[in-house]
């Protein structure tokens, strides 16, 4: 069996990987923070070592965008040094790199959905630190796939359906933003993807996944409530009214022919991804 190496085995898509892994014919290792710390040259380097490795898949992130603003240093060193790190360790022994990345790459100016080719001009402080970490695995490793992806949420962890489910049985009335947009995305699907890119036919780059459509904060708070029969009711509102430490971009579309041309990965609507998440949330008694 093909064996992977997985950093943040713990998070939302690194949890995905670990669930979905055997159904593609690979055998996944995926050590724990402490066990392989992004920071740790050593650490990367034993674990390189251990097996002859398929492929390493790159999940570890410091995802705190608003608290990045105050940890720059802390999110440099996990969301860039560690994929260099990972990126030089993985080349010297030719082993491939799936690295994972994000929107927040870009400003959000573009009044169309982004391609891989578009100039990226982050934001904040996690962006920055996103941005320069793609820039690192590009030079440190030519065999590369970086995939950026948006929104990202799942039955694990912390993310915004978890956040809407606990608030709109708490509050009265939801205020959400309504002028950003996105494209939500299950981190079920995103593991469903680097698994087929990593068994896939070699096409290295730059790519986007996310799931199909596009909606607002306040579009899919609504979509969230409505699929868990949650009736308290969203108020649309604007950026400037729920100020936040890190400024994000307005639009952060992510198109994603590239990906369909190139690996016939072809997602499925954000609507059936996110309801599977919710489905899974409300039986599960979240
Ligand atoms: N969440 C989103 O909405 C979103 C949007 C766009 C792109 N992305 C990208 O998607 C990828 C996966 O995100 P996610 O939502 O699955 O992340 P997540 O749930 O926040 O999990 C992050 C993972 O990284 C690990 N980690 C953090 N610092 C580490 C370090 N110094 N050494 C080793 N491991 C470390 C965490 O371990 P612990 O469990 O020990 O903390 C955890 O396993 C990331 O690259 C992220 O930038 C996410």
């Amino acid at each position: 069996m093909k064996r992977l190496l997985v950093t943040g085995g713990t998070g939302q898509v690194g949890t995905e990987l670990r669930l979905r892994a055997a159904r593609h014919g690979f055998e996944l290792v995926a050590p724990t923070r402490s066990e392989l710390d992004l920071g740790s040259t050593c650490a990367i380097e034993r674990f390189l070592d251990d097996h002859p490795w398929h492929a390493v898949i790159n999940c570890a992130a410091y995802t705190a965008v608003d608290k990045a603003e105050s940890e720059p240093d802390l999110a440099q060193a996990v969301n860039a040094v560690g994929p260099d790190i990972i990126a030089r360790a993985a080349a010297k022994r030719a082993i491939r790199l799936l690295h994972v990345s994000t929107d927040y790459v870009f400003d959000g100016t573009k009044q169309d959905f982004y391609e891989e080719s578009d100039p990226v001009a982050p934001l904040g402080a996690y962006g920055a630190s996103k941005e320069a970490g793609e820039r690192a695995v590009r030079q440190g490793n030519a065999d590369h796939v970086i995939l950026r992806t948006a929104w990202v949420v799942s039955p694990h962890g912390n993310n915004f359906v978890k956040t809407m489910l606990r608030l709109g049985g708490e509050r009265p009335l939801l205020r959400v933003v309504d002028d950003q947009r996105g494209c939500p995305t299950s981190a079920g699907d995103i593991a469903e993807a680097l698994l087929t890119i990593a068994g896939g036919h070699g096409h290295i780059g730059t790519y986007h996944f996310v799931n199909a459509g596009e909606a607002s904060w306040c579009d899919l708070a609504r979509f969230v409530l409505a699929r868990a029969g949650i009736d308290t009711p969203v108020e649309a509102i604007t950026t400037a009214d729920y100020p936040t430490p890190a400024r994000r971009p307005a639009n952060s579309r992510l198109s994603t022919a590239k990906l369909q041309r190139d690996y016939g990965i072809v997602p499925r609507p954000w609507q059936d991804a996110v309801g599977e998440v919710v489905d899974a949330l409300v039986k599960g008694g979240m």
